[in-house]
């Protein structure tokens, strides 16, 4: 079956999307970007990805005239057209197409691209089982994380890192050495006694969708939560270490630069809170 793209609200098949060589996502990387986790049919957390895709337009100053509600029949959709039921749904959204100049130009039409892609569910499955390793690096991204910009390169740089020694994510350390966020992911550790920590939503972390939904599962699960940061000696340290994202969803870390974690397994905490995280897929 072929994979279908959206760009600019028509669906075309997925070889033939194209955008403009002077799109501004594509020459100044002047762009903001979403992705929603699929599991079973459904988009996870979609009113929180809307939140999160209008606000960082808005940071941008993208004046993107498509309802929430447009968007959202166009995203189902294309799930619907590609027969998605596990995996993920990507939506781009760049100031438009105009002559190359740094300020922003008096006129240009958003661009719209949205794509999908399927993901074997018993891989994911799996890989969440067996828990994932991650290494550490600098944080060496600019001061707004809290937007979503396809600004990535310290991003990419830092996965590349991460799979050039073996692990699965990395965990970047700002100046004073505390764990930011993974470069796709946000971080977390189980404390001794069982304190679940995660740092603060500030400029220098995204505000993950998954995050949120897990602080709500963990309070539902009467989890007694801190929002400060910590350090990879103390994730070393800790019961239990985990990432979240839309696309991992909750994913046990079972290593910190090749130290082990809860001797090398998910711990339970993970465990009960990627359960959680599902059971959401299930009942919504
Ligand atoms: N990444 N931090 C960063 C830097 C991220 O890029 C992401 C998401 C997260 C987690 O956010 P959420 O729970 O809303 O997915 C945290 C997506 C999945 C990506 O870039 O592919």
């Amino acid at each position: 079956m072929p994979r279908i793209a959206y760009v600019d609200g028509a669906f075309t098949p997925h070889r033939d999307a194209c955008v403009g060589i002077e799109d501004r996502g594509l020459q100044f990387a002047d762009s903001v970007y979403e992705v929603w986790g699929v599991r079973n049919g459904r988009l996870m957390d979609s009113p929180g990805h809307l939140d999160r895709l209008f606000r960082s337009l808005g940071e941008l100053r993208i004046a993107f005239p498509v309802t929430r509600e447009a968007l959202m029949i166009a995203l189902e959709e294309l799930r619907r057209r590609n027969r998605i039921r596990n995996g993920l749904l990507y939506l781009q959204v760049t100031r438009g197409v105009a002559p190359r100049d740094h300020g922003f130009p008096v006129q240009a039409t958003p661009t719209v691209i949205a794509t999908a892609k399927h993901i074997p569910q018993h891989k994911a499955d799996a890989r969440a089982k067996a828990g994932v390793s991650v290494v550490t690096a600098p944080d060496i991204r600019w001061g707004r994380c809290d937007i979503k910009t396809t600004g990535l390169t310290a991003n990419i740089l830092a996965k590349q890192h991460a799979r050039e020694q073996g692990a699965f994510e990395v965990w970047m350390l700002d100046a004073d050495g505390y764990v930011t966020e993974g470069s796709s992911s946000n971080a977390w550790i189980v404390a001794s006694g069982g304190v679940l920590v995660t740092r603060p939503v500030t400029d220098n972390i995204l505000a993950g969708v998954t995050r949120a939904a897990i602080l709500r599962i963990a309070s539902e699960l009467g989890l007694t939560v801190e929002e400060r940061a910590f350090t990879p000696q103390e994730a070393m340290d800790a019961k239990e270490a985990f990432m979240t994202s839309a696309s991992s969803f909750v994913m046990p870390v079972i290593s910190i630069d090749g130290a082990q974690i809860s001797a090398g397994r998910p711990g339970e905490t993970s465990v009960a809170l990627r359960q959680g995280y599902e059971k959401l897929a299930l009942n919504a």
